[in-house]
């Protein structure tokens, strides 16, 4: 049963709307000037002030300020149901602004044992040699995170569904756990996006990707580190971001719909060992995301049982799947993890496995994605 149905509602415009609503309007009055419906892009690196120190509505320079990317933190907050939302330049500029926040030598942090490799990268190869310990902890067994968090601990770092397994983390057991350890608990939300999931309603601190938390006064001082680092979404980015959101729900149904019809069908195919999707009824993690998301998402990955090779094989043949890194675009992707986006974990806790193939499924028609896997596992090894 899936009992995510729709975000808290929000109040705008003195009503009250729901997620579909609130990414097309949150954050985005017409523009008081001319009344552009559409946030323009301002492209500025500086404003006039009406006086010294009276700059107009606080803008006085756009690393600091940007009316653009203003639009897309408001929306973002309030589709993550979050006080305070800050956009950057990429995830992981967001993730860095986030440790050295609230992280400093001597600190530490508890990890997923499956992560995206490279917030693994973040952690275990520059941060620690700044003096901050990590803990790479299984987030399914809530004993094995209580025994890794330390009372040095100060972020518990969520990552569910994870890249690329597909396991799924009970986000408010592990909030509770974080708060009782005095620490934060951080979620990354990339693969449900905020339509599928909200973490801050479960009761984490500070959603990734973009960083959103509920606490005001530590939006204040992310605010403050994000303009001190400088790693901010340039307008461009920003309206860009902007423009996809609006679109985001009915795509995510679509994603959806058709990861639904992929992974059935690869459940019953012989060359594999394993399907990872949170959506099949016998996924460990199945009936706790059916709790805690709207739906199971768009990403999808499975074992092939020839080994690394065919598995390499596999995504070489793929003609309407691309071969690339990255996910959630309305085009299909494969990609091998091992070689490729978790080819830094290579040798540590967060290893994946080398048979192990990943899909980003996009929105083309179900039946050509399932023909275009059918043609690419059915051709015997050479
Ligand atoms: C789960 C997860 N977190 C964080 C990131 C980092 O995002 P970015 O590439 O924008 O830095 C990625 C990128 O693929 C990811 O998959």
């Amino acid at each position: 049963m899936v009992q995510v149905t729709a975000s808290r509602a929000r109040s705008l415009r003195g009503m009250t709307h729901r997620f579909e609503t609130l990414a097309i309007h949150a954050g985005q009055e017409p523009e008081p000037v001319t009344g552009a419906v559409v946030p323009p892009i301002f492209a500025t690196s500086t404003y006039r002030q009406d006086a010294v120190g009276a700059p107009r509505d606080g803008y006085e320079y756009s690393r600091t300020a940007n009316p653009t990317r203003r639009a897309l933190e408001e929306c973002l907050a309030a589709l993550e149901s979050g006080r305070r939302g800050l956009a950057f330049a990429s995830g992981m500029a967001a993730e860095d602004t986030l440790l050295r926040t609230v992280c400093g030598p001597g600190d530490h942090v508890v990890i997923p044992d499956d992560a995206y490799g490279g917030t693994y990268r973040l952690f275990a190869r520059v941060a620690e040699r700044w003096g901050l310990g990590w803990t790479a902890a299984p987030l399914h067994d809530l004993d094995a995170v209580a025994a890794a968090l330390t009372p040095r601990t100060k972020l518990l770092w969520i990552e569910t569904p994870t890249n690329p397994l597909l396991r799924i983390a009970d986000i408010a057991a592990l909030a509770s756990l974080a708060h009782r350890a005095g620490a934060r608990a951080v979620v990354d939300n990339t693969f449900a996006s905020p339509y599928l999931q909200r973490p801050l309603e479960l009761g984490a601190d500070v959603v990734g990707g973009a960083l959103v938390v509920a606490d005001p006064a530590l939006g204040d001082e992310l605010a403050y580190h994000q303009n001190a680092m400088g790693g901010v979404a340039g307008p461009f980015d920003a309206w860009l971001t902007l423009r996809g959101l609006k679109t985001l729900a009915v795509r995510m149904e679509r994603h959806c719909d058709n990861a639904e019809r992929v992974a059935a069908f690869l459940a019953a195919r012989p060359e594999l060992s394993e399907v990872f999707y949170p959506g099949l009824p016998d996924h460990p993690g199945h009936a706790l995301a059916a709790r805690q998301m709207r739906r199971f998402g768009g990403m999808v990955s499975f074992r092939v049982r020839g080994g690394e090779a065919a598995a390499v094989e596999v995504c070489d043949r793929t003609r309407l799947f691309v071969l690339g890194e990255s996910l959630g675009g309305v085009e299909s992707l494969i990609e091998h993890p091992a070689r490729m986006t978790h080819a830094s974990a290579s040798g540590s806790p967060l290893e994946v496995p080398a048979d192990l193939v990943r899909l980003s499924i996009g929105i083309e028609a179900a039946e050509d994605l399932i023909a275009d896997l059918q043609q690419a596992l059915r051709r015997p090894s050479r």
